[in-house]
């Protein structure tokens, strides 16, 4: 695992393992994974505890698919030498913060994240008026917390966790970051930052108290980030002390939102396992080819000689993702003046899909065939996911003075 400068923003995301990734997952997640993993300090996690508050009464389910998850994310590029892979059950302090912020967290809170009120009624068939479901949310606010996430990658339908995760650290700060002789510890702090910066921090402090200059906010905090001569306690007073409340033990983290993938699926829709339009991550073959030849087009060309509308096309949708411009412009031409037939249209498009997706397969055999491997993979990810957890956790009971 590579040692990260401090200054490296860590990055937390997680995915629950409820069954193999597709191209949805590829296109609009991992990939993104794949380029953040070596700008980043990333943490990414197998949410195992979370596929549970869905699917408790098939636990087997949960614990086969956690291998196939990883098995997925490495033969896509997600490397365990850039990132940090892990199980969340297998760091056990994810659970114990969860309990903690359990005790100080409004029931309104939990119950007005909209995904709560909208999986609850997509999701009949299963009962869900669960305390494990109303709770997701705020596990997942743990899951942030324990890392001191600084960035969450999420798509849109989480902004509302990662804001929950934000008020629940900030609620956190406020009943316990408190400390006897608070201001003239930082007074203290700040001196020994030198005259300059000192005088800087003062004047940005100043500029966002009184004015709400939020730009001044966040040069102090970046003056703060590039201290070499605080102590981190200190740094996190300052942090806290720039907005004049308390010490931040929690940092609230951003929702750094991946531009939602436009994968379209077989039939046109978006990608989806509930929709049954997918392509698999590692889809064999035969299979893939099958999939798009059996594919719909613009039902105007019911003969050869009819001409169509790419406009009306799936199959022209699954072009924009992967075919380059050339392509793009024989497709339309010859669509509209029935010069090419669907079969013509389909092939270089089975072709780019197979190109994206072999290389991924090849991978995935390896580690389907070293289940060793994977499991000291995960072994060596949560050791190193515990340690960081666990200073946490160590502050924060320190912070609430509820010592063991
Ligand atoms: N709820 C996320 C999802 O369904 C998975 C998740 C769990 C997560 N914990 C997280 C994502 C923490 C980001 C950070 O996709
Ligand atoms: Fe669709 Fe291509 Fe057939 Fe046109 S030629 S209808 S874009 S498959």
């Amino acid at each position: 695992m590579r040692a990260p400068s401090q200054n490296t923003p860590r990055v937390v995301s997680g995915m629950r393992p409820t069954g193999k990734l597709h191209l949805g997952h590829y296109h609009g997640v991992l990939k993104n994974w794949v380029d953040m993993q070596h700008d980043y300090d990333c943490f990414f996690f197998i949410a195992d505890w979370h596929a549970l508050t869905t699917h408790y009464e098939t636990p087997q389910g949960i614990a086969e698919s956690v291998e196939e998850l990883l098995i997925d994310w490495l033969a896509a590029g997600v490397s365990p030498s850039a990132a940090t892979l892990f199980v969340q059950s297998h760091v056990p302090q994810h659970a114990e913060l969860h309990l903690l912020l359990s005790m100080m967290t409004p029931l309104s809170w939990l119950e007005r994240v909209p995904s709560y009120k909208d999986q609850k009624a997509k999701l009949t068939g299963r009962d869900l008026t669960t305390y494990g479901f109303l709770g997701y949310p705020l596990l997942q606010a743990a899951d942030i917390l324990i890392y001191k996430a600084g960035l969450v990658p999420v798509g849109e339908d989480q902004v509302a966790h990662v804001e929950l995760t934000r008020e629940v650290a900030r609620r956190f700060n406020h009943f316990y970051g408190q400390e006897p002789g608070f201001e003239e510890v930082c007074e203290q702090a700040i001196s020994k930052m030198g005259k300059k910066n000192a005088k800087l921090y003062r004047s940005m402090r100043k500029a966002y108290q009184e004015q709400g200059d939020s730009e001044a906010l966040n040069k102090a905090r970046a003056l703060l980030e590039a201290q070499q001569n605080i102590s981190i306690a200190d740094r996190d007073r300052l942090f806290g002390y720039l907005e004049g409340i308390s010490k931040v033990i929690l940092p609230e983290p951003d929702a750094k939102l991946t531009k939602a993938s436009k994968m379209p699926g077989i039939d046109g829709q978006k990608m989806s396992k509930s929709y049954g339009n997918t392509i698999g991550l590692r889809e064999p073959a035969d299979e893939l080819a099958k999939k798009i030849k059996t594919m719909p087009t613009d039902p105007a060309r019911a003969r050869r000689t009819d001409p169509g509308d790419p406009a009306k096309c799936p199959v022209w949708q699954l072009h924009e993702v992967y075919t380059d411009e050339q392509t793009h412009d024989w497709v339309k031409q010859g669509c509209i003046t029935a010069g090419i037939g669907c079969i013509d249209c389909k092939q270089p498009l089975i072709d780019a899909v197979q190109a994206e997706l072999e290389p991924i397969r090849e991978r995935a055999r390896r580690y389907e065939n070293d289940r060793a491997y994977l499991q000291t993979i995960i072994d060596q990810g949560s050791e190193a996911a515990q340690e960081i957890a666990a200073e946490t956790m160590a502050e924060v009971i320190k912070a609430m003075r509820f010592s063991r």
